[in-house]
């Protein structure tokens, strides 16, 4: 598909009897990094295609002991410490000047139904947590890891800013399932490596989906929530 900020890659299929859409962030054989990911191309496409609802999934890893190696968790908050990405589809003149309201920037009524799909499924899914998005593709050092601790950020990864914006922009609904993959820089005992993520990635992929599954299942297509007026104050998309 072709967006005014470059063309993406979408499959589009069912699931649960229901339509949806499938976007790959990093595309084919995860050949994009995180800071050069077309966040905007990709939310563009979905809202292009009538997508109300996302589901995002993110690797991360933990900065605290309530948050433990091979665990999903919905995130809730988010510090963002990205560097270089566009972080809006309003960029003033024609398309309007947008400061959207990020109170909830991770939409609490999908975060629910995932929440009472877990449930249905017996899955342990803890639904909230602070997120911290650093810019990449290096991991972070034990300091910086440290800092964010101080923060009160308790998992790390680098892709859920500006997606999650970008969808709010849009008023598109927007969860994220994180899954921890690693103990994060200075709390592991070792280097950490993209394998070892890509690794516990495997085994959680099949739990994730079971539980994408179980949640469409449960899907209402109705948006009972404050996300779709988000742009109310500008509405120019
Ligand atoms: N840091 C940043 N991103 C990540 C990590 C991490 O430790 N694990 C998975 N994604």
């Amino acid at each position: 598909m072709e967006t005014p900020y470059g063309s993406v890659e979408p499959v589009v299929g069912k699931l649960a009897n229901r339509e949806l859409v499938f976007m790959s962030r990093h595309g084919r054989d995860h050949a994009t990094p995180p800071h050069l990911v077309n966040y905007r191309a990709n939310i563009w496409a979905l809202r292009e295609l009538g997508v109300q609802k996302i589901i995002a999934t993110a690797a991360v890893g933990s900065l605290s002991s309530n948050f433990r190696l091979g665990e999903l968790v919905l995130l809730d908050q988010f510090l963002d410490f990205t560097k270089s990405r566009p972080q809006t589809f309003y960029e003033g003149g024609e398309q309007g000047v947008l400061h959207v309201d990020m109170t909830e920037p991770y939409c609490s009524a999908v975060r629910q139904v995932i929440i009472d799909a877990s449930e249905h499924l017996g899955f342990a899914v803890k639904n909230g947590a602070c997120y911290v998005c650093t810019e990449g593709p290096r991991f972070e050092t034990p300091a910086e890891i440290r800092m964010f601790q101080r923060l009160g950020a308790e998992l790390v990864g680098m892709t859920s800013v500006p997606e999650v914006v970008l969808a709010r922009e849009l008023g598109m609904c927007y969860a994220s399932i994180g899954m921890v993959t690693n103990e994060a820089a200075g709390i592991a005992t070792h280097p950490l490596t993209h394998a070892e993520v890509m690794e516990s990635m495997k085994e959680l992929g099949v739990k994730v989906a079971q539980l994408i599954q179980a949640t469409f299942e449960l899907w209402s297509s109705s948006q009972n929530c404050l996300c779709a007026s988000a742009n109310g104050e500008v509405g120019k998309f």
